[in-house]
């Protein structure tokens, strides 16, 4: 597999600063593999795109393969591929244990053979989970609306294990504008990230901007509209990035593919994208994009018209009882659905 890896090397690999003063890379690997490819593949590509130059791993504990990707990066640890600092591990706190969080960290911690975590989000700003591999319809009795208590009380254990050196940055994902300003009217310390859907044609640039001049970092998520995201978050009219015309277009006048485009779209806007692949041209072709030739300002202007505001992931297992579609977890009037 090696061989077929083109090195990039990693000093090239631009870098964003965070609130806290860290510095994330500018591109990182995502490890969902939408409950079908199985973990030690997902693991092999972590270890060979580490090989191959990626510093920057996404992964989640809901993901459910953190043990073997923690032998992946123990393995290129040990063959002095690199060094755990020069790393950026990222993991999530699954919806059901909001009122377990040291526990839940030490277990990624122990999953994925690491004493710290460069950052830690609450995956989801509420309690609401789904058993893996459900469809699309499946409800959990046990979902609510989000609660502004029931948050704060998960932030203030998240901001102990920064205390404790377990995790040195902290964030939220998936959180609208109008969750994140009443967090912010609560916390003490503002998240350093959040990490959200974002791709050519779902560009939520009233967030995007919100949270920029919040000092939030934001990361995008699906950074190439997830062609194989699960079937339950699939619908007939969600857009296909890859097919916009204006993405097209510029890929053409590049001579790259159109995926590049989403992702260097992503970069140079200011996101963070952490596409996901197990395919080692693809993965290495994304971490090229971040420092091949980029889209110029004309093009980033013209990319602005390509937003359709297609959500792709929407969440509807996580609805509670009395909501009525999707749309309710999204805020989309600017005020929180309850
Ligand atoms: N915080 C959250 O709630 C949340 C939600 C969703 C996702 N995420 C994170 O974000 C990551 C990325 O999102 P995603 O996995 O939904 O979707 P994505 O990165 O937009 O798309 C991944 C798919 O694109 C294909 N692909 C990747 N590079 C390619 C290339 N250069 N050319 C052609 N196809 C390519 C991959 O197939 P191959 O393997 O064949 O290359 C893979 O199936 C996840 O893995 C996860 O870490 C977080």
């Amino acid at each position: 597999m090696r061989e077929q890896i083109k090195k990039i090397d990693p000093k090239l690999i631009p870098t964003r600063t965070l609130n806290t003063g860290a510095k994330i890379p500018a591109i990182g690997l995502g490890t969902f593999g939408s409950d079908s490819i199985p973990h030690e593949k997902v693991a092999e590509a972590v270890k060979n795109a580490i090989y191959g130059g990626y510093r920057h791993i996404d992964c989640a504990a809901v993901y459910l393969n953190e043990p073997q990707i923690g032998q992946a990066i123990k393995e290129v640890i040990e063959e002095g591929i690199v060094t755990r600092e020069e790393l950026w591990i990222t993991s999530k706190l699954w919806n059901d244990q909001h009122d377990n969080v040291e526990a839940s960290c030490l277990k990624t911690l122990k999953d994925l053979q690491l004493d710290y975590l460069d950052l830690y989000l609450v995956h989801w700003p509420f309690r609401n989970y789904h058993a893996p591999n459900c469809d699309g319809d499946a409800r959990n009795p046990d979902s609510k609306p989000f609660d502004i208590e029931d948050f704060v009380e998960t932030w203030s254990e998240m901001e102990l294990l920064v205390k404790k050196g377990y995790v040195r940055n902290i964030g939220t994902s998936n959180v609208t504008k109008a969750k994140m300003e009443a967090i912010l009217e609560r916390v003490n310390t503002i998240p350093a990230v959040n990490e959200m859907e974002l791709h050519p044609c779902f560009q939520q640039t009233e967030l995007f901007e919100f949270l920029v001049k919040s000092n939030i970092q934001p990361i995008g998520f699906s950074p190439i509209g997830s062609p194989n995201r699960p079937e339950r978050d699939k619908t007939s009219t969600d857009a296909i990035d890859i097919e916009d015309p204006i993405v097209q277009k510029i890929a053409k006048r590049l001579g790259v593919h159109p995926v590049t485009v989403c992702l260097k779209w992503a970069m140079q806007r200011g996101q963070v994208p952490i596409p996901f692949s197990v395919n080692p041209r693809n993965y290495m072709g994304n971490l090229e994009a971040s420092i091949s030739e980029p889209i110029t300002d004309e093009e980033m202007e013209e990319l602005k018209s390509s937003d359709k505001n297609s959500r792709l992931i929407k969440g509807q297992v996580f609805l509670w009882e009395e909501a009525n579609s999707w749309e309710d977890l999204w805020d989309l009037n600017g005020t929180i659905t309850k």
